[in-house]
C-alpha cells in the first residue's frame, strides 16, 4: 500500500505535503517524493528510503509552489529505488502523477506508448499514466485548446477508462499551477476542505491536523480542485454534489506519548480497548448489545469469514467461538485464495469480512465477488448477507458491506497489529454470544450448541473483568519479556505451539515475530508437531508453548514434553502448571475460562516479539517490506 497527498491553496505546499506524508508513512516507506508547480515549472524531489531522506532533500533544494502532490511508496512494480519513486513525469517533465494501487494493464499500455516513441525511466506501472495524459493534452492543444484547468480535467477523464485495476491518483501540470486533478477507483481517497485550500490524502491521519471537514471520494469519481473550490464528477462525467462530513474524535491523530515505539504504546492501550468494548457492548443486565440489525442473525445456517494476516487469526478464533458457543458451522478463508477458488454456494450464509484497515484489496475483492455471485442468483435463500468487522468504519469496507461492526480501537500506527487484533477478537466474542442467545432451544442444523443462558451470562460477566486482567498482564509481561529478549539474540527459528482455541494465537505469535524481528517462526497445532516439524527441534530452536487448562491442557503439556526431550528451550505461556520443572521459562497467566483465554495468551506473544525486535535494534513500527494494509491484490 502507498500513501498519496495533494494540496492546492495559498501557502507553500511542500511543508504541508511532507507533514501529510509523515502521517501516512505507515502505508509504505521504501521511498517518497513530492512535486510542486510554480513559474511554469515542475519542482520534483524524490528519495529512496524513509521520509527523513526526502525531508533532507527538501531542506537542501526546496520545492516552491502552492500546489503539489506527494507519495510514500510500498513497492509493487519495480524495486524500491529512487527512479521508481513517485511522482512520475511525462516526457516533457511538465506533468506529474502520484498513484496508489495497481494499473493491471500497464504492460500493454507501456508497449503501445513505446511504439509511439515514448521513453520510460522507471519500472513502475504508474509511469504509463503521465505519458497517456500528456498525449491527450497534446492532441487537444494541437486541436487549438488552450492550457486550462478544464483541459487538464478533460485529459485525465479521457485517460481513466484506459486504466484497469484499483487506483487513487493525483495530477499536477506546470502549465496550469492553479489546478489539481484527483481520481479514485477502488483505492481510498479523501478530500479535506480547509480555508481557501484543499488537501487530498489516502487516509484521515494526513487530514486530521489540517481540517475536520472531509469529503470521501466514491469509486469512479474525479475531482478538479482549484483554490476557489471543488468540482466533483462521476465516472460518466456528470457533476456530483455531496455534502462534506466531519471527522470526530481524537483517534485520527497519531501520538506516541512517552513510549519508545507506537507498537509498545498500542500494546499498552489494550486494557482501554477492552474497557471501551465492554462499556459499549456488554452492559449489565443484558447478555450482549451489538449495534447490528436483526437481519444479520435471522435464519443464518452457515458462516464464512474472509480475511488476511493477523485479521485471519482473529477470524479463526471467531470461527471456534461461533461453532462452539452458537453451534453454527463456520469456515475461514484466506481472502486472497477465496476469490479464485470459492466454495460452492450454499443458502442462508452470513459472510464476514475482517480487516482492521478496511482497505485490504484481497479482502475487499473477495467480498465483492461473493456479493456479485450471490446477487446474480436472484434467489432470496442465497442473497448476499455481508458483515464487515473493522477499525475504520469510514473505509472502503464500510461502503461495500451492508452491516458493519466497528471495533473502535482508535488509530493504530504500528504496522504489526496489536490492539486492533484484540478488538477483532472482542467483536467475535460479542457476535458469538449474540448468535448463541438467539439460538437458545433451536433444533436442527445451526441449532444451539447446548450452552445455557446461565453459562453464556457467566462468560459475559468474565468478559467484563477483562480490562483489569489485561492491565496487570500487560504490565507484568512487559517487564518479563524485556528481560527475556536477550535469550533470543542469536535465535534463527522459533516454534509456537497451541491447540484448540489457542492454535490461532500460536500462529499470531509466530506472525508477529516474523513481521518485526525477521526471525523465522512457525505457529503449529501442538499435536501435529510429531508428524513432521519435530525434526526441526534441537537446543537452538526455542519453543513457545501455550498451555491453558481445559479440553487440551494435558495433551499440550505432553506435546511440550516431546519438545523438551529434543533439547528445545521451552517457554510456557500457562498458569502455574502441575509440573513446575517442565518449562525453562514461564510467562504466567491468570486462571480463566479456556474459551476466553486467547484474549490473555496473545499479550505475551505481542510483548515477546516486541522486545526481541527492539533488543535487536530493529524498526519495530515500520518493519522492512511491509505496510499497514496492502491495497493491491
Ligand atoms: C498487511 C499487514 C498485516 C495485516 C494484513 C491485513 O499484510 O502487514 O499485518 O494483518 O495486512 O490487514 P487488515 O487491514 O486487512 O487487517
Amino acid at each position: 500500500m502507498c500513501g498519496i497527498v495533494a494540496l492546492i491553496g495559498s501557502r507553500e505546499a511542500a511543508p504541508q505535503l511532507l507533514d501529510g506524508l509523515r502521517q501516512l508513512e505507515y502505508r509504505g516507506y521504501d521511498s517518497a517524493g513530492i512535486a510542486t508547480v510554480e513559474g511554469g515549472r515542475l519542482h520534483c524531489l524524490k528519495a529512496e528510503g524513509k521520509l527523513v531522506n526526502l525531508s533532507a532533500r527538501y531542506e537542501q533544494h526546496g520545492a516552491p509552489g502552492q500546489c503539489g502532490i506527494g507519495h510514500t511508496r510500498w513497492a509493487t512494480h519495480g524495486k524500491p529505488e529512487e527512479r521508481n519513486a513517485h511522482p512520475h513525469l511525462d516526457g516533457s517533465g511538465e506533468l506529474a502523477v502520484v498513484q496508489n494501487g495497481i494499473i493491471e494493464n500497464h504492460r500493454t499500455l507501456r508497449e503501445s506508448l513505446q511504439a509511439e516513441g515514448v521513453t520510460f525511466l522507471s519500472d513502475t506501472d504508474t509511469e504509463v499514466i503521465p505519458h497517456l495524459i500528456a498525449l491527450e493534452l497534446k492532441a487537444r492543444s494541437d486541436a487549438g485548446e488552450a492550457a486550462s484547468a478544464n483541459l487538464l480535467l478533460a485529459a485525465v477523464q479521457a485517460v481513466l477508462p484506459q486504466l484497469h485495476g484499483a487506483y487513487a491518483l493525483a495530477v499536477v501540470w506546470a502549465r496550469c499551477p492553479g489546478a489539481l486533478v484527483v481520481a479514485r477507483h477502488q483505492a481510498p481517497l479523501l478530500i479535506g476542505l480547509g480555508e481557501g485550500e484543499f488537501l487530498c490524502a489516502s487516509d484521515t491521519p494526513a487530514l486530521a491536523g489540517f481540517t475536520r471537514t472531509i469529503l470521501p471520494m466514491e469509486d469512479g469519481e474525479v475531482a478538479l480542485l482549484t483554490p476557489l473550490g471543488i468540482e466533483l464528477y462521476d465516472s460518466a462525467g456528470q457533476r456530483v454534489q455531496r455534502t462534506p462530513t466531519l471527522l470526530t474524535g481524537t483517534e485520527h491523530v497519531a501520538d506516541k506519548r512517552s513510549f519508545r515505539h507506537f507498537m509498545l504504546k498500542e500494546i499498552h492501550e489494550q486494557p482501554e480497548t477492552a474497557a471501551l468494548w465492554v462499556a459499549r457492548h456488554l452492559p449489565e443486565g443484558a447478555l450482549v448489545a451489538l449495534p447490528l440489525d436483526e437481519s444479520v442473525y435471522t435464519g443464518v445456517e452457515r458462516i464464512q469469514i474472509l480475511a488476511c494476516g493477523t485479521s485471519r487469526h482473529a477470524a479463526q478464533v471467531g470461527a471456534y467461538l461461533l461453532e462452539q458457543l452458537a453451534g453454527i458451522p463456520t469456515s475461514v478463508f484466506y481472502a486472497s485464495e477465496f476469490r479464485y477458488a470459492p466454495p460452492p454456494l450454499t443458502p442462508h450464509m452470513l459472510t464476514i469480512g475482517v480487516t482492521q484497515s478496511g482497505e485490504t484489496a484481497d479482502t475487499l475483492a473477495a467480498l465483492a465477488m461473493e456479493q456479485e455471485r450471490r446477487q446474480s442468483l436472484e434467489d432470496p435463500a442465497y442473497a448476499p448477507r455481508l458483515l464487515g468487522i473493522t477499525n475504520r468504519p469510514e473505509s472502503s469496507l464500510g461502503r461495500l458491506v451492508g452491516h458493519l461492526l466497528d471495533i473502535g480501537a482508535g488509530i493504530e500506527v504500528g504496522v504489526a497489529a496489536t490492539k486492533t487484533f484484540l478488538g477483532q477478537l472482542l467483536a467475535f466474542y460479542g457476535l458469538a454470544l449474540a448468535f448463541a442467545e438467539r439460538r437458545q432451544g433451536q433444533d436442527g442444523p445451526g441449532a444451539s450448541s447446548g450452552r445455557s443462558i446461565a453459562e453464556l451470562q457467566a462468560l459475559a460477566s468474565q468478559l467484563r473483568q477483562l480490562p483489569g486482567l489485561l492491565q496487570a498482564l500487560v504490565h507484568d509481561h512487559d517487564q518479563r519479556c524485556a528481560e527475556l529478549a536477550h535469550l533470543f539474540a542469536d535465535t534463527q527459528d522459533v516454534i509456537f505451539l497451541g491447540r484448540g482455541i489457542n492454535y490461532p494465537i500460536a500462529m499470531e505469535g509466530a506472525l508477529k515475530l516474523k513481521e518485526i524481528s525477521y526471525i523465522h517462526a512457525e505457529g503449529y497445532p501442538a499435536g501435529e508437531m510429531k508428524h513432521g516439524p519435530i525434526a526441526l527441534l534441537d537446543a537452538r530452536v526455542p519453543v513457545v508453548s501455550i498451555a491453558v487448562p481445559g479440553t487440551v491442557f494435558d495433551k499440550v503439556l505432553s506435546n511440550a514434553q516431546e519438545a523438551k526431550a529434543r533439547d528445545a528451550q521451552l517457554i510456557g505461556v500457562a498458569p502455574a502448571c502441575p509440573d513446575t520443572t517442565l518449562f525453562d521459562v514461564l510467562l504466567p497467566l491468570p486462571e480463566t475460562d479456556e474459551l476466553l483465554s486467547p484474549l490473555l495468551t496473545v499479550i505475551p506473544m505481542q510483548l515477546l516479539s516486541y522486545h526481541i525486535a527492539a533488543h535487536r535494534g530493529l524498526d519495530v513500527d515500520q518493519p522492512r517490506n511491509l505496510a499497514k494494509s496492502v491495497t493491491v491484490e
